[in-house]
């Protein structure tokens, strides 16, 4: 008898957490979305519309909670994607207004994803830095202007940092290699200038570094090629200069390397030539000197594009001895001699050998 009404009074209790669980989100929550709200302006596809009631953890549409909690813990508000609700529409979102610092009023915040609304404007709020959860901060395709916060280095937790296709400006904060968790960094396409930091290298787990289409100065940190995870470094169309650091080709998992469209010097490292890099990129550099005669077996290029330098001499003869070269590009330098026989040239057109001093051979004229 005991024993039931002991059950009965542990499933009441349990019966009465669930019931408080469910129950809305925090007030100061749902104050706090108002308030980031009321900040932006959005009328084609209605998404706030959603935004009533007390229960923001309910169908607010770009909000979910944390089921214990109860706290907010994403913001996802994409402006392009699958939804059904956009392709009946045929037309791809559009947003106004800022982001308001209410944002940081929800402490509890692991992601916010604003992107593609292409008229965002305004800045980063600083205080975004101050949320110790956040593990994805995602503003990609609007056009946000203003610099990265400088304590950006404080999300300890930070895995995703995405503000690519903005108006960003200013330095990369030292503090950023402080982000110990980082895996993805893409600042492409914004007007962020300034120098790398040298301890670039510092961030460990990090995976890709797309930072083309800067206004980035200054020389390619050595540090970076401690990356041991490191896939993809764009660093591409911006104004580096100074020499590719011969580590970079030490590389375990480095695949892609563009570094195109800078203002580097000196030579080709040999290592990248036997490197994991399959995807080479250094074509509008001032790379000067010979060809590395280092391709071997390890050489496997879908692409490799040395246009647009001043690189001389022949093109080596162990390039035959390459794996795979899907695309080569040589044009535009000050090569000359004759163009090695072989199954990695065969398929390769004139294009990938005009204007340069006196290449000769098939698929340029006889020599
Ligand atoms: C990086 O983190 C360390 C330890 O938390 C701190 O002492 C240092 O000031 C931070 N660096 C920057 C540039 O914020
Ligand atoms: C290399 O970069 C140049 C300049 O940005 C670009 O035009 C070219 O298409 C790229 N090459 C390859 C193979 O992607």
């Amino acid at each position: 008898m005991g024993a039931v009404r002991l059950y009965l009074t542990a499933v009441a209790i349990t019966l009465f957490a669930v019931t408080c669980a469910v129950q809305g989100c925090p007030p100061s929550d749902r104050a706090a979305l108002l308030a980031f709200k009321s900040a932006l302006h959005e009328s084609k596809h209605g998404i706030f519309n959603s935004w009533v009631g007390t229960d923001c953890c309910h169908n607010w549409k770009g909000i979910s909670c944390d089921q214990q909690s109860r706290r907010v813990a994403d913001i996802n508000l994409r402006g392009e994607s699958e939804d059904p609700i956009y392709e009946k529409s045929h037309r791809t979102g559009y947003m106004t207004g800022t982001i308001s610092p209410a944002i940081c009023r929800l402490t509890r915040l692991s992601s916010v994803t604003i992107a593609d609304w292409k008229g965002i404007t305004g800045e980063i709020p600083k205080c975004i830095t101050t949320l110790p959860f956040l593990r994805i901060l995602d503003l990609i395709g609007n056009r946000i202007s203003g610099e990265i916060p400088a304590g950006i280095g404080r999300l300890h937790r930070l895995t995703v940092l995405n503000f690519a296709d903005n108006l960003i400006s200013g330095p990369i904060p030292a503090s950023l290699t402080n982000l110990s968790s980082l895996m993805h960094l893409d600042l492409r396409n914004n007007k962020i200038s300034g120098e790398l930091p040298r301890d670039f290298g510092r961030l460990g787990m990090l995976s890709r570094a797309l930072l083309s289409r800067n206004l980035i100065t200054g020389t390619i940190p050595s540090s970076i090629s401690q990356i041991y995870r490191l896939a993809d470094l764009d660093l591409s169309l911006n104004q580096l200069s100074g020499p590719i650091p011969a580590t970079i080709g030490k590389m375990a998992v480095l695949a892609t390397l563009n570094l195109d469209c800078n203002k580097i010097s000196g030579r080709i490292p040999p290592s990248l030539i036997v490197s994991a890099i399959s995807n080479l990129n250094l074509s509008r550099n001032s790379l000067s000197g010979l060809i590395p005669d280092v391709f071997g077996p390890r050489s496997y290029f879908t692409a490799i594009d040395l246009s647009f330098n001043s690189l001389r001499g022949d093109i080596p003869k162990s390039i035959i001895s390459a794996s795979y070269i899907g695309h080569l590009d040589l044009s535009h330098n000050h090569l000359c001699g004759r163009i090695p026989a072989g199954s990695p040239f065969d398929h390769l057109e004139a294009s990938s050998f005009s204007y340069n001093d006196c290449l000769c051979g098939k698929p340029l004229k006889t020599c």
